[in-house]
Order: structure tokens, then C-alpha cells, then sequence
């Protein structure tokens, strides 16, 4: 019996093979593999079809997520905003330690709020009650392709006096979620995308980018994704590092770009099935907002036995993510501030949170195994 891998990357280049071959030698043979014109393609590319102006194309999203901080907080001093001395992030515990790792780039404390049970999504009273004088962001993380409600938490955030303080979406799992009015990536003020290989959207190696509606941010992180110039060799802010999307990475998203939402539709359908499949007492998280299933995600009270179950019948998993943020070892000693809320939903799903395969090319084969696989854990 083979293994259902998690995720099978050989499938997607096989799928996309002759125009990526074709991709690359058109950008090799060009001589111009960095701040090209297929940079500029993609980027405008994507900014269309998130329906903002602007999306800057970055190294990765963990660049991104840091240029953006360093961004909103200079806006803030320059605003004359109360945030100068520490400012705060309000985030979630359980979305993998980018934004904290972005936060502790920056000089910014997080602040953890925390989530929904059923979404495994932020919180939005949990969020407000975070939120204080020195709050310089809230990082809205549409984790697992489940859309959090922006406009509901712009409301909350307005309502309880913080219409100064911006929303960052992080949107790393979430490229081309669409819900509540719009998509993620073009509610709140600025937002972030990660292409690592297995997102929704994944380039061949590493990529990112920034996209927002604000020409101000917009040339604010194209001056710190370079150095800090104005123009060539001038640096007019300070804060400035190198975090390009080469143009290789670019050619070839501009070949995923147009099949993003059949390929969506196609993990939503496996992501479905696996909720039909589920026995009473599994619950397979999903946004009541809107879903493009980045990862299929289910809370169980049984996890080693669900895993060895679902191993017996050939089917790969993993944990997204095993550790929160605030107990992470390696931040032990670092500042962080737990919310008034507390993280008891946080803190308990850790230990239910398992992952199953999905990604687009999976065969109706392999998903009826799982599904099969699912359906025959017994629950004690
Ligand atoms: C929610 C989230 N934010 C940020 C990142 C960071 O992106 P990257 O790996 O491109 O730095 C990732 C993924 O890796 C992610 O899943």
C-alpha cells in the first residue's frame, strides 16, 4: 500500500511541466533575473485579481510580515500616534510563530489573543479586549484558508476607540479566499502573501509580497525591500534590507496565477468530503466566513490514535502547528503579553490539531482512502 503524502510537489511541477520548462529558459535566456519585467507582470497580475493597486513582490512572507511592521510603525511615529516606545501586536498563539518571529524582528512585543474553537481563527472580542495605548497592529492570520471577518473586526476595533490602530492580514494560507464582501488580502489596510511552495499559490523556491490599496505603504515597503533608497544608491529611510521576488519565482507564479481558483475549488471539494466522512466527535475546521482549504485540519480528543489509525491505512499526517507561539523555547526569554482573555481555546486545541493530505492533485482515489480512512476510526 503507498503512503498518501501530505503534499506531493513532483505532481504539480509533472502537471505544469512544459510551461515551467518553458518559463525558466525564457527567463534564463533573457539575462535579467532580478527587478525585471516579469516581476512586474506578476505583480500587477496579482494585485488585479485581489483587487487592490498595489502588491509588491518580496523574498518570502516572513519578509513581508517584518517590512510591514517596520512600515506601519514609522507611519505611526510620524502620526505622532502613542505607539513610540513598546509596541504591541495583537495576534494569535497558534499560526506558526511568523508573526512573533516578524514582532521580535521589529522591536514589537506580541500580544496574544485568542481564537474561535470551531474556525481555529482569531477571535474578535478576544482581539478588542487586546488591544491597548500602545497597540501599533492586529495581525489578522487567515489560517488554514479560513477567512477571518476584517470588516467585523475593523467594527469591533472601531467601536472600542482603536480606528487609528491598522489591520495587517497575514494571507499566507489564503490566496484567493474570498467571503464577507471581498478577499483576503484586500479588507484591511495592508496585507501579506507567503508563495512557498505548498501555499495555495507556490512558486518553485521562495517568494512573498505586500499588497495594499495605500500608494503611501506601497512606496514605504518598496523603500525598505531595497536598502532604504529613494533612488539607485540614496537611502532616504532608515530600516532598509534586500527582499526581492527574483524573476524566476515570478515567471513561474505567473503560470500558476490562472488556475488559482479551479485549484482552490479543488481543495475545498477534498476538505468537504472530508467533513462528510468524519465521524460524530471529528471536527474538521472551517471558517463559517469562507474557505480555500490550505490545509485540511481536523480537532479530535484522540490524536495519537486517530494518527496511528489513519498511518495503518497509508495516510500521511502532521500538526500545524504543535507549539504556540508563547511557549515556543527558544522565546522563553523574550517580552510577550497574554490578553485578558486568556488562550484557554488555544491551549486546548494544541493538543486535538491534526492534519490531513489535501492539495489539488490528489486523485479521487487517494481522497476516497482518506475519507474511508476516516469513516473507520472508531471513537472511544
Ligand atoms: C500564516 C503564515 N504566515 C507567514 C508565513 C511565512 O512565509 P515564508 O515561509 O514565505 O517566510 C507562513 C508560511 O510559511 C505562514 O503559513
Amino acid at each position: 500500500m503507498t503512503t498518501i503524502p501530505l503534499n506531493d510537489l513532483q505532481r504539480m511541477y509533472a502537471a505544469y511541466a512544459d510551461r515551467l520548462d518553458q518559463a525558466a529558459l525564457d527567463v534564463l535566456r533573457s539575462g535579467w533575473w532580478l527587478n525585471g519585467p516579469r516581476n512586474k507582470e506578476f505583480c500587477e497580475a496579482f494585485a488585479g485579481y485581489l483587487g487592490v493597486s498595489h502588491f509588491v513582490g518580496l523574498a518570502n512572507g516572513t519578509d513581508a510580515l517584518e517590512i510591514v511592521l517596520r512600515v506601519l510603525l514609522e507611519r505611526g511615529r510620524r502620526a505622532g500616534d502613542r505607539v513610540s516606545v513598546a509596541p504591541e501586536v495583537v495576534t494569535v498563539a497558534n499560526a506558526g510563530g511568523y508573526t512573533s518571529t516578524a514582532c521580535y524582528l521589529t522591536g514589537c512585543m506580541p500580544v496574544y489573543a485568542d481564537i474561535e474553537q470551531e474556525s481555529q481563527l482569531l477571535s474578535i472580542p478576544s482581539a478588542v479586549a487586546a488591544l491597548s495605548d500602545r497597540t501599533a497592529a492586529v495581525v489578522a492570520t487567515h489560517l488554514y484558508g479560513g477567512l477571518i471577518d476584517v470588516p467585523a473586526l475593523r467594527q469591533a476595533m472601531n467601536d472600542a476607540g482603536y480606528t487609528h490602530v491598522p489591520i495587517l492580514e497575514d494571507c499566507a494560507q489564503a490566496h484567493g479566499l474570498k467571503g464577507c464582501g471581498a478577499q483576503a488580502g484586500a479588507f484591511g489596510d495592508i496585507s501579506t502573501f507567503s508563495f512557498y511552495p505548498t501555499k495555495n499559490l507556490g512558486a518553485l523556491g521562495d517568494g512573498g509580497g505586500v499588497a495594499t490599496n495605500d500608494a503611501e505603504l506601497a512606496a514605504s515597503v518598496r523603500r525598505l525591500q531595497q536598502y532604504g533608497w529613494g533612488d539607485k544608491y540614496r537611502i532616504v529611510a532608515a530600516g532598509g534590507r534586500n527582499s526581492r521576488l527574483d524573476e524566476l519565482q515570478a515567471a513561474f507564479l505567473s503560470v500558476f496565477l490562472p488556475d488559482l481558483d479551479a485549484a482552490n475549488a479543488r481543495r475545498l471539494a477534498i476538505l468537504n468530503a472530508y467533513g462528510k466522512a468524519a465521524p460524530a466527535g471529528l471536527h474538521v475546521v472551517r471558517s463559517p466566513n469562507g474557505a480555500v482549504a490550505h490545509l485540511a485540519v481536523v480537532l479530535t480528543d484522540h490524536r495519537e490514535p486517530l494518527r496511528d489509525h489513519l498511518k495503518a491505512h497509508g495516510v500521511a499526517t502532521d500538526i500545524h502547528y504543535p507549539v504556540l507561539d508563547c511557549d515556543q523555547p527558544g522565546w522563553a526569554d523574550r517580552p510577550k503579553r497574554i490578553g485578558p482573555s486568556g488562550l484557554e481555546v488555544s491551549r486546548l486545541s494544541v493538543n486535538k490539531i491534526l492534519t490531513l493530505p489535501c492539495f489539488p492533485t490528489m486523485t479521487e482515489e487517494e481522497v476516497a482512502r482518506v475519507c474511508h480512512a476516516l469513516s473507520t476510526f472508531a471513537l472511544r
